[in-house]
């Protein structure tokens, strides 16, 4: 039986391996509280996140159903703490926040905070903790959401945290709402398992790729193929996962063979915002890996193009209007998921079923 985060020193749950630390944020709740790291969640717990984010979408088609869901948590107020860059995971988690009536705040720029002078993360966090409900954070720093859930867990004031994106290292928000597009998508094709899904582009840096490679072990028999030139292929610990898991997977930089066998091709960009850690990217051609107009002869007409975005020239913006182009509908989703994420965190999904 895994410990809770509350007896665990911090050490011990930092020494955890990623499945450890999934189990103790999950240890004797009956519903998520924390969202860290993607391998946390099974199987069950996402396609009910799938099925309610389906219904908080049906609700939300009128005004009645609207105001029904805003007054769900008009008594909670939360903080979007993005000390990194971002647009959709901030503004779909403000959304989301909308829908369901939580008055947010934010901080997006710690240089007009009192982190300017000093003030550690951790005390920013606890002073949050005072103020609102729950806390959406974004940070380049690896493992730092972790770090906060286990001081407030620790405190006199736990809330939970969403992790919106940590360093090169974790998106779990993101691999969700990439789970329910390609549920979305195949939902007429026996759902996710025995898909064949391909990832392409920065593969060693993506935090997007990671999570999702991971969420996707949950369903059968699923392929992953990763194309990427060799410096930006896939993490050995995320390799190793895979292999642990028994996931047939295969690394290339055979782009245009794999297109061919996709259901699904999920493009990235190259992260050079990391360069200074990890080499210079921007020498690497990565031209030979953009997804063009030409490409959507070559891919099978049900398979789905995907892309956590932003986007560079990965894809050809001549690719957008072409049905099986699932970009725009992915970061739509996105808002909806975080909707139903949160709503669970909460407690009140039961009460979304009901109504509807
Ligand atoms: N996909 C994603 O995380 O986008 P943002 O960086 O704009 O939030």
């Amino acid at each position: 039986m895994a410990k809770r985060l509350t007896e665990l020193t911090w050490d011990e749950f930092k020494g955890f391996d990623v499945y450890e630390k999934g189990a103790c944020l999950m240890a004797g709740r009956d519903h998520v509280f924390h969202t860290l790291v993607a391998q946390q969640f099974d199987r069950e717990f996402l396609d009910e996140l799938c099925d309610l984010t389906t219904t908080i979408r049906t609700v939300a088609k009128d005004k009645e159903g609207m105001l029904f869901l805003k007054g769900l948590l008009a008594h909670k107020r939360a903080m979007l703490y993005f000390s990194q860059p971002s647009s959709r995971t901030f503004l779909s988690f403000s959304a989301a926040c909308q829908i369901l009536g939580i008055d947010t705040e934010e901080v997006r720029d710690t240089s007009v905070s009192s982190e300017f002078k000093g003030e550690t993360q951790e005390d920013s966090v606890r002073t949050f903790s005072s103020y609102f409900d729950l806390i959406i954070m974004r940070s380049k720093i690896a493992g730092l959401a972790e770090r906060m859930a286990w001081v407030l867990s620790n405190s006199d004031r736990p809330i939970p945290i969403i992790n919106g994106g940590s360093g090169r290292d974790q998106h779990p928000t993101q691999a969700l709402l990439d789970i329910y597009t390609l549920q979305r998508s195949f939902e007429d094709r026996g759902g996710i398992d025995r898909k064949r899904i391909v990832f392409v582009g920065d593969l060693l840096r993506g935090r997007t790729v990671r999570s999702l490679a991971t969420l996707l072990m949950q369903y059968r028999d699923v392929e992953q193929i990763f194309v990427a030139p060799r410096q930006l292929q896939l993490g050995e610990d995320i390799q190793e996962l895979l292999q642990k898991g028994g996931v047939e997977f295969q690394l290339t930089d055979d782009f245009d063979s794999a297109v061919l066998e996709a259901d699904a091709i999920y493009m990235t960009r190259v992260q050079d915002e990391w360069d200074d850690e990890t080499g210079d990217s921007r020498k690497i051609d990565t031209s030979r890996y953009h997804f063009t107009a030409t490409h959507l002869d070559m891919l099978k007409p049900g398979a789905i193009i995907m892309h956590p975005f932003p986007r560079r020239k990965e894809i050809a913006v001549e690719v957008d209007n072409d049905p099986r182009a699932m970009y725009w509908r992915q970061m739509r989703n996105g808002m909806w998921i975080r909707s139903a994420l949160i709503a669970v965190t909460f407690g009140v999904d039961r009460k979304i079923a009901s109504y509807a």
